[in-house]
């Protein structure tokens, strides 16, 4: 049975002594913590220090694109720090991700530690129809998606980082065989801030997917603990 913890990554989108003491007290509901660039550029490798000693498992965001020599290089040296997810670009073309694939397992291997789940991004959920055009893609997103979704599985990709509006139809389209990563979660009633489309925790799962990216709802609750155990057990719920 999978462990409603280790669906909820935290995004640690804070300073990280502010961080440090978050993923304390919520600790015993979320098992997934999230460094993103910010956190990852001012910190470095000590800000997955700080959340492995916390007990949680690293979501490295680096959301990394370049050649895929870099690339290689880069996620070689980021699994060698013990994260359980690294973020990479899909639009990078399959020999990126295939050397991030591979920079990911020669890495952990190197540092004898488990190489990480690499989640390809695939279209930024920040991007509408007009700022696909300007890069020349005429695709409704949908479609881009779904074409950069093969793209990664067949390059070796662990799983996708989507928005929940296409959960089902990645689920449907590759079955269980990519983990399916989602941000834009909001528990019923919370403020979406700056997300345009989110969704519950319940649905999201129901939906297909498998881990949950959740930020504002927790650090800016007036009780991080309370929000983060209602969380878990919507989740716990909805994963029967
Ligand atoms: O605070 P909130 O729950 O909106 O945080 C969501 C997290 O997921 C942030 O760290 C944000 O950068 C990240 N994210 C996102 N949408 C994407 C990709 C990542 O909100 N498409």
């Amino acid at each position: 049975m999978v462990d409603a913890r280790n669906s909820i990554a935290l995004a640690l989108d804070l300073p990280l002594a502010d961080g440090e003491r978050l993923l304390k007290a919520v600790g015993a509901h979320v098992g997934v913590a999230k460094v993103g660039l910010s956190l990852f550029v001012e910190h470095g490798p000590r800000a997955v220090e700080v959340i492995r000693g916390a007990k949680a498992d690293v979501f490295l965001d680096l959301k990394l694109h370049d050649i895929p020599n870099t690339v290689e290089l880069a996620a070689a040296r980021a699994s060698a720090l013990g994260v359980k997810y690294l973020t990479v670009h899909a639009g990078g073309g399959r020999q990126m991700l295939e050397a991030a694939v591979r920079g990911a397992e020669s890495g952990a291997k190197a540092a004898a530690v488990a190489a990480p789940v690499v989640l390809a991004v695939t279209v930024l959920t920040s991007m509408n129809a007009a700022d696909l055009k300007g890069i020349g893609v005429s695709d409704p997103a949908a479609v881009q998606v779904e074409r950069l979704a093969k793209l990664a599985k067949e390059a070796g990709a662990g799983g996708l980082v989507c928005s929940v509006q296409e959960v089902a139809a990645l689920r449907a389209l590759l079955g269980r065989s990519m983990v399916l990563c989602t941000p834009g979660i909001r528990p019923a009633g919370a403020a979406a801030g700056d997300q345009a489309r989110v969704d519950t925790p319940a649905a999201a799962v129901k939906l297909g997917a498998d881990l949950l990216v959740v930020g504002r709802p927790i650090y800016e609750a007036t009780d991080p603990a309370v929000a983060a155990k209602a969380i878990h057990d919507e989740v716990a719920g909805a994963l029967g």
